[in-house]
């Protein structure tokens, strides 16, 4: 089981029950669990989506949409059912948080999820687990049977003539079935692909009818926003980036782990501070900030706050906070490699850009990489990258170009320098020229 860290920087919200034993209901109860549930139902969805409108929450998988306005745009009136889907897929490099929230809380998800559901007029919640956390399954599924023996799930909850089913349900181990309309796919039992868009899902959604989808953090967020009220949650975090966030740190750092802090949080004083800096005496080099789709930051560039708004000045993302942090003994051109192997492994394969995009710049990089790269090489590989951007059927495309291109930039010398320091073969140098790639 991970073990969880702790530091005194931390402000408690989502992380607050963990280590408590509160994935058993009883203790949930014990600890405050289901009143929101209770609150909302007396007062309405009108007031529960203004709530989350004040929390200023936004959404947690990564694109940062405000979860308030999602939850708005469902229409009152639908002819098919409307659904509540919780996005655990979890599977960009660097991202470790959600799994914690259903190791510890689950609960949290099952009551986020409720209340999501009485505030859009859905009836049904799917709650979708990443293929290979199917020892978090066990637990999900202990948690919602909890729910159905105590009347917490089912018909007429609380006696207030709310109806409510939840499921949970597991990928088969794709990062691609994260992305939206492929869950919704997967879920439908077809092949995890993407859908075109628009429509969007808050207006067609799974099986045709209008659907809410949230990132898991995002929705265990919602009982504690009704908890402590949305203003006050706002307070937590900065302009337009309400409340705290969960901030998974690897790499290079002493004290690695998932630790919450207020949204806008300073990166250098996370890295230093909370995390512990750097070990054994060895300089910062370069930091992935919110999982391996962000661009790099280079170690002069990590004096930024990190919510949405000052990634994106920064020229990266927040994503889904997922902070990698790389020292001075990591290589780039390494890095760079690692990252477009998974990009290019997980491609649907059903749009060209980025089934052929990532394919050839998994290629070139690792021709690269053993050895036969030229300066061409990397002009390539940028101006490639760049042409997928914005032409693919879903962001993934996006998610495998953005960092590359972050690396051609941030460090084109180190590219530069592992040409030199690794002298091509002359015969493959001459191939290469002859194909020019
Ligand atoms: C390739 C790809 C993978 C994704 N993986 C995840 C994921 O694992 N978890 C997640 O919550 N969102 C993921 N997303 C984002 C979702 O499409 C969607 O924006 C999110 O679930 C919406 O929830 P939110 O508004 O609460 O962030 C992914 C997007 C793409 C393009």
């Amino acid at each position: 089981m991970p073990e969880l860290v702790s530091h005194p920087e931390e402000v408690k919200v989502i992380s607050r029950r963990w280590g408590q034993g509160a994935a058993d209901i009883d203790k949930y109860i014990e600890l405050g669990g289901y009143a929101a549930l209770r609150k909302c139902i007396e007062q309405g969805p009108e007031w529960v989506i203004n709530e989350m409108k004040t929390s200023g929450l936004r959404g947690r998988g990564g694109a940062g949409f405000p979860t308030g306005m999602k939850w708005s745009f469902v229409p009152k009136q639908s002819e098919k059912p409307k659904y509540v889907l919780v996005n655990g897929d979890e599977s960009e490099p660097g991202t470790c948080k959600d799994h914690l929230i259903f190791l510890h809380d689950p609960h949290s998800v099952i009551e986020g999820t409720m209340i999501a559901g009485l505030a859009i007029g859905a009836k049904v919640g799917f709650i979708y687990l990443r293929g290979e956390y199917r020892y978090l399954i066990e637990i999900m599924e202990r948690a919602l049977a909890q729910c159905y023996e105590r009347g917490i799930l089912g018909k007429n909850i609380f006696g207030t003539g709310f109806d409510f089913d939840a499921l949970s349900h597991t990928g088969a181990g794709a990062y691609e079935v994260g992305e939206e309309s492929a869950l919704m796919e997967s879920l439908e039992g077809k092949r995890g692909v993407p859908r075109i868009k628009p429509p969007f899902p808050a207006v067609v959604g799974l099986y045709g009818g209008p659907t809410v989808i949230n990132n898991a953090e995002t929705i265990a967020s919602v009982p504690f926003i009704i908890e402590m009220g949305g203003a006050a949650y706002a307070k937590l975090g900065t302009e337009r980036n309400g409340g705290t966030r969960l901030f998974g740190i690897s790499g290079k750092v002493n004290r690695p782990g998932v630790y919450e802090l207020p949204m806008g949080y300073n990166l250098k004083k996370m890295i230093y501070e909370v995390a512990g800096g750097i070990p054994n005496g060895k300089a910062l080099k370069a930091v992935v900030p919110g999982g391996a789709s962000c661009p790099i930051l280079r170690a002069d560039e990590i004096d930024v706050g990190m919510d949405f708004d000052q990634m994106g000045k920064a020229g990266t993302m927040l994503g889904s906070a997922g902070v990698v942090v790389l020292d001075e003994t990591v290589s780039i051109v390494e890095f760079a490699l690692r990252t477009i192997k998974f990009y290019q492994h997980e491609s649907c394969g059903w749009c060209i850009p980025c089934r052929e995009g990532t394919d050839w710049l998994k290629k070139t990089m690792t021709r690269f990489y053993e050895g036969y790269g030229t300066t061409k090489d990397i002009d390539n590989m940028r101006y490639l990258a760049e042409n997928m951007l914005g032409r693919t059927f879903c962001p993934l495309g996006d998610a495998a170009a953005m960092p590359m291109i972050g690396f051609f930039k941030k460090f084109r010398d180190e590219f530069e320098e592992y040409i030199r320091a690794n002298p091509s073969a002359p015969e493959s140098q001459a191939l290469v020229e002859l194909v020019g790639a």
